[in-house]
């Protein structure tokens, strides 16, 4: 049995930095509410037309393959964590091997839709698949283009300031050194709120759904034209909810639960943590989970003051950017963590 060490990382944002004010012309908000209640300060837009979840995903992983050392045909299995991909399907593993030129067709490629968790779900899939020695060079990915799907208006402005689009990757590969590389994974899931965080039209439930009301409206007809309704536009009802209080609450309980979990597990404590990287949700959420744990500010990686939440890419772009600037070392003991939509959370323990 081998362990599987993340063996190059890279990230790419887009050029056009959005700031808070220019968000505030045209919603009501301001950059004092958005800075005090999320952290955030700016984030970046990919270009319309021309970036798309997936060529932000393949600028990614060019950077990681490179600092892997590997070829792109190397690849032998993809896994895309994506809440906004390209297409509703295909997609965008096999998108990204298209748009990468990958032509080795013995490589698989998996969508993943685990939101703001994509990334530690994905990392463990990977960790499966790399230890039991079926494939030998995992290209994992966290891609997202929120900037095409939010609601400019002034209704959508609790979740529309939040979101930035971004794309971070990861080359995984067999590690033979003892004690090295993903010590575990651990992943949950609660389903009983999966409104509450949500993107449900267009969708295959038939209707559209009022979170407000909590209640399913039904359009008249039998078959057919379900999937995308006039109803659903005329009702602002194609763009992400999200109950922000409710979510906030359960994130600053889940993420020092399943972060202390997975150390546990592993006979490792609070104290061993060299760099906490957690999902970029919302800066306050973070400084909370660092409190809880007993964490000096160097030991905790935050960049959603750039970048805003990039859900599934935020934690590769926050580990590449934390390794570049050399604050990740051989034999550090890395840690991941992510809670989100679904709801879903997770947690990942490297020994660098
Ligand atoms: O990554 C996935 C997981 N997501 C999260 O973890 C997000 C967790 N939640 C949060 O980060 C916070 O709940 C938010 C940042 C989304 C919102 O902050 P909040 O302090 O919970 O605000 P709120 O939703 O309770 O709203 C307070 C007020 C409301 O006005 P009234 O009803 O008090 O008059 C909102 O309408 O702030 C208003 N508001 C805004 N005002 C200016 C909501 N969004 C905005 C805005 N600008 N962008």
């Amino acid at each position: 049995m081998f362990s599987t060490k993340i063996a190059g990382i890279g990230h790419y944002v887009p050029e056009r930095i959005v700031t808070n004010h220019e968000l505030s012309k045209f919603m009501d908000t301001t950059d004092e509410w958005i800075q005090e209640r999320t952290g955030i300060k700016e984030r970046r837009y990919g270009k319309k037309h021309k970036e798309t979840t997936t060529t932000m995903a393949a600028e990614a992983a060019q950077v990681a393959i490179k600092r892997a050392g590997i070829d792109k045909n190397d690849v032998d299995f993809i896994i895309f964590a994506t809440l906004s991909p390209d297409y509703y399907f295909p997609g965008c593993g096999v998108l990204l091997q298209r748009e990468m030129g990958i032509t080795n067709s013995a490589c698989g490629a998996l969508d993943i839709r685990n939101q703001c968790s994509g990334f530690i779900y994905a990392l463990s899939i990977a960790d499966q698949f790399i230890k039991t020695g079926v494939y030998k060079n995992i290209l994992v990915v966290g891609s997202e283009m929120h900037s095409m799907g939010l609601d400019f208006t002034t209704t959508g402005r609790n979740v529309t300031v939040i979101f930035g689009d971004g794309a971070g990757a990861a080359v995984l590969q067999a590690s033979s050194v003892e004690g090295k590389g993903i010590l575990t994974t651990k992943l949950h899931a609660d389903g009983t709120h999966a409104e509450m965080l949500s993107f449900i039209n267009p969708g295959c439930h038939g209707g559209y759904y009022d979170q407000e009301l909590e209640k399913f409206g039904y359009p008249d007809v039998e078959f057919g034209g379900l999937f995308i309704t006039q109803k659903m536009l005329d009702d602002h009802m194609t763009f992400p909810y999200m109950d922000g209080q409710f979510v906030f609450k359960l994130a600053v309980q889940k993420f020092p639960e399943v972060i202390l979990e997975a150390l546990n597990s592993v006979g490792l404590s609070k104290s061993d943590i060299n760099m906490l990287i957690p999902h970029q949700a919302n800066l306050r959420i973070s400084q909370f989970v660092q409190r809880s744990l007993g964490l000096k500010d160097e030991q905790v990686w935050n960049n959603i003051q750039k970048y805003g939440n990039t859900t599934a890419a935020s934690i590769p772009i926050a580990l590449s950017e934390a390794w570049e600037a050399g604050k990740i070392n051989e034999g550090d003991l890395v840690c991941l963590a992510a809670f989100g939509s679904g709801f879903t959370w997770g947690s990942a323990v490297i020994r660098w």
